[in-house]
């Protein structure tokens, strides 16, 4: 059996280091907004290569607070556009309704799988404020295109890094320091991922980062005064510790994870299935290896036989889910969408991750490739 995900085998790896975090924040008596969230700030700052880090609660919570700060600045306002992929998870998407501003979804490339910088000028309207851009499946969505058009019309460019943590762009620097925001989810399965949920954001604007610090702490930045109708969105000390000691392996993890990429690409070779187009000198960091299939049911049950785990991202698009569909979903703008619903419908992640053995990628590719 090859696991898609062992979550328990790379905790392992370095599992005494975690419990010795653990361990310093429970005798320390004090769990909430301390040093532990001091020092993972600060190291995730420099790491990401951005001025200000705000730890939050999750991934969700960190996209959503950089629009609620937006707001509060007088940035952006009810209704006001932003364009964002048509194939991201859906709290890309949340994030913004949920602001009561309008998500105006666009196609990504089939050869990429991130936004097409093609389409995005077409989607502009008056009422365009933002892009927010996914780096989704690991790969970076940004380019000097994106970056023009943001100047040309006053845009603020927005990074969802949920899946894309360590990844560097054509410049060097890493996503999240390539916008004005960018918001990063450390779920368990993310390739950095916390022993829960927890999120940040990144960002060079010292204002929006104190609007943020503020917004997710009840609106406060004196305690029992209350600037803005906040939230409670803090991370734990606890996640603070174990995020800490997580971040000095991301880059050997996502060596990891490269290095079985580039097995996949090199041994893959049915011709049932198309694999995402291999870019000379990417710095993809793999969150995802999705393969593509006509047959996509089938070859998952097939797989799943051969003893193989495997997982869909997603099933069914945002446009397509049921919470757009009733009154109450807010309103999404799009036309129509064949590349994100072919994604949709032929997508299948295969085991990827940093302890994925020589052995066990190969019987990945044996199997895929046997498939008829
Ligand atoms: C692209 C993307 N954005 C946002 C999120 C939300 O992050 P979280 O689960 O930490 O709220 C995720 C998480 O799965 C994601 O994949």
């Amino acid at each position: 059996m090859v696991k898609f995900y062992d979550l328990q085998k790379i905790t392992a790896m370095h599992g005494a280091e975690y419990k010795r975090a653990v361990e310093r924040v429970i005798d320390s008596g004090w769990f909430l907004q301390g040093e532990e969230n001091k020092r993972f700030e600060k190291h995730y700052a420099e790491y990401i290569g951005t001025k200000n880090c705000v730890a939050v609660a999750n991934g969700l919570d960190a996209l959503k607070l950089i629009i609620r700060a937006y707001k509060e600045m007088g940035v952006m306002s009810d209704g006001d556009e932003i364009i964002v992929p048509a194939n991201t998870y859906i709290a890309t998407i949340i994030a913004i309704s949920d602001n009561n501003l309008v998500p105006v979804l666009v196609e990504p490339t089939w050869e990429h799988l991130e936004i097409d910088t093609d389409r995005i000028e077409e989607a502009i309207t008056p009422r365009t404020k933002g892009i927010m851009i996914v780096h989704l499946y690991g790969r970076n969505a940004y380019n000097e295109k994106l970056k023009a058009i943001c100047e040309k019309y006053h845009l603020k460019l927005m990074e969802d890094c949920a899946q894309a943590q360590g990844c560097r762009a054509y410049s060097q620097k890493r996503v999240g320091a390539l916008g004005d925001a960018a918001a990063h989810s450390f779920y368990p399965g993310k390739n950095l991922g916390a022993f829960g949920d927890a999120g940040a954001v990144t960002t060079d604007d010292d204002e929006l980062a104190s609007v943020i610090r503020a917004l997710a702490n009840y609106g406060s930045q004196k305690k029992y005064v209350f600037k803005y109708i906040g939230m409670n969105s803090r991370m734990s000390e606890l996640d603070a510790a174990v995020l800490d000691v997580k971040l000095k392996y991301l880059d050997e993890d996502n060596r990891k994870r490269q290095k079985l990429a580039a097995y996949y690409y090199d041994h893959i070779s049915n011709p049932l299935i198309t694999l995402p187009k291999r870019i000379p000198d990417e710095n993809n960091v793999y969150h995802q290896f999705p393969i593509f299939c006509e047959r996509r049911d089938e070859l998952q049950e097939y797989l799943k036989q051969q003893g193989i785990q495997t997982l869909i991202h997603y099933p069914i698009p945002p446009h397509k889910q049921e919470c757009y569909r009733k009154p109450t979903g807010g309103r999404l703008v799009y036309s129509a969408l064949p590349i994100t619903e072919r994604i949709h419908e032929q997508e299948l992640s295969i085991p990827m991750n940093q302890v994925v053995t020589e052995e066990e990628a190969k019987a990945v590719v044996e199997a895929i490739n046997s498939f008829k």
